[in-house]
């Protein structure tokens, strides 16, 4: 078995290698951001590549950082499988791999340290959860046309926020995802695939979007198709980026699940630890809120992204 010595005492500047997912959104943006601060912050040496949506480019970078013999590789990973070659060849070069925001599905745990990052499909639950008090509110008791804009297919934060979300609508059988398309968590793809779901179904009531980005997408879809978003349509989506506050404040927007981006100096502390010689757990969770509409102007002064 090869083991993952990494020496006692670290002396020369930590080179770290990140193989980022993309710039798909403004949450990436928000991440990428906090990864290049905390790495000066830190004075970590950062390698940092944008694999524009592809698990071939991130494999390729994750490979040029084995070659460069950085002493840490951290990665977001575009989709769960399909990891496992690569991660063993960092194993056998013995560098450490840091998994930030997405899991992987490899059974061999060791192929990493540890895994930086929310709970997706927690935050699917606080979307149903949020969703299912917000109906009753208003007294909408029958059967409820829900559509659903999925991340990233094949994405930890697509299946698991759908596996949280549809977990909750399980105990309430008058809500109905009656449309699921993907929209590759962009506002672009956002609005393509609502302005498709509003032709076919002019009777969609709630809109569940899995990133922030897809539904202010959505939103512009919605208006142009003239209805009113957050009051024909209740929106529900994920994220907490600024642009939602700004759409929940203007009306357009009922909530929006905290998804916190900003993982650089957890990454970066975490780096410190291993060339220290010390262990990680194997999950580090952020801890993370639910904002629905009415507090938005309140919180929106301190966001930080
Ligand atoms: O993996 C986190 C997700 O990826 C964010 O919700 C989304 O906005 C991003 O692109």
């Amino acid at each position: 078995m090869v083991m993952l010595a990494v020496p006692a005492v670290h002396a020369a500047p930590i080179v770290l290698g990140f193989a980022q997912v993309g710039a798909e959104s403004e949450w990436r943006t928000a991440n990428s951001e906090s990864i290049k601060r905390a790495a000066k912050e830190a004075g970590i040496e950062l390698k940092f590549s944008d694999a524009q949506q592809k698990q071939e480019n991130q494999i390729k970078a994750i490979r040029s950082y084995i070659a460069q013999k950085v002493n840490v590789i951290a990665f977001s990973p575009v989709v769960e499988s399909g990891w496992d070659t690569v991660l063993l060849e960092a194993k056998a070069a013995k560098i450490p791999v840091i998994l930030t925001d997405r899991g992987v599905d490899s059974k061999d745990t060791s192929l990493y340290v540890t895994f930086m990052g929310s709970d997706f499909v927690e935050e699917g639950r606080r979307a149903g959860k949020w969703l299912v008090e917000d109906l009753a509110k208003r007294g909408m008791n029958g059967e409820i046309d829900i559509v659903e804009l999925q991340g990233t297919t094949g994405s930890a934060p697509a299946i698991d926020r759908q596996k949280g979300f549809l977990e909750v609508l399980k105990s309430h059988p008058n809500l109905k995802v009656t449309r699921t398309q993907t929209g590759d968590f962009t506002r672009a793809k956002g609005k393509e695939v609502m302005e498709a779901f509003l032709k076919a179904d002019p009777k969609i009531q709630v809109l569940f979007a899995h990133n922030d980005d897809m539904a202010i997408g959505a939103i512009q879809a919605i208006e142009e198709a003239g209805k009113q978003p957050g009051k024909d349509i209740i929106i529900v989506s994920i994220d907490g980026v600024k642009g939602a506050f700004e759409a929940m404040m203007a009306g357009k927007l009922n909530c929006s699940v905290e998804c916190s981006p900003l993982l650089g100096p957890q990454l970066m502390q975490a780096c410190k630890d291993l060339m220290a010689g010390k262990s990680l757990p194997k999950r580090i969770q952020t801890v993370e809120g639910v904002f629905p509409a009415e507090k938005a102007a309140a919180a929106f002064p301190s966001r930080q992204y």
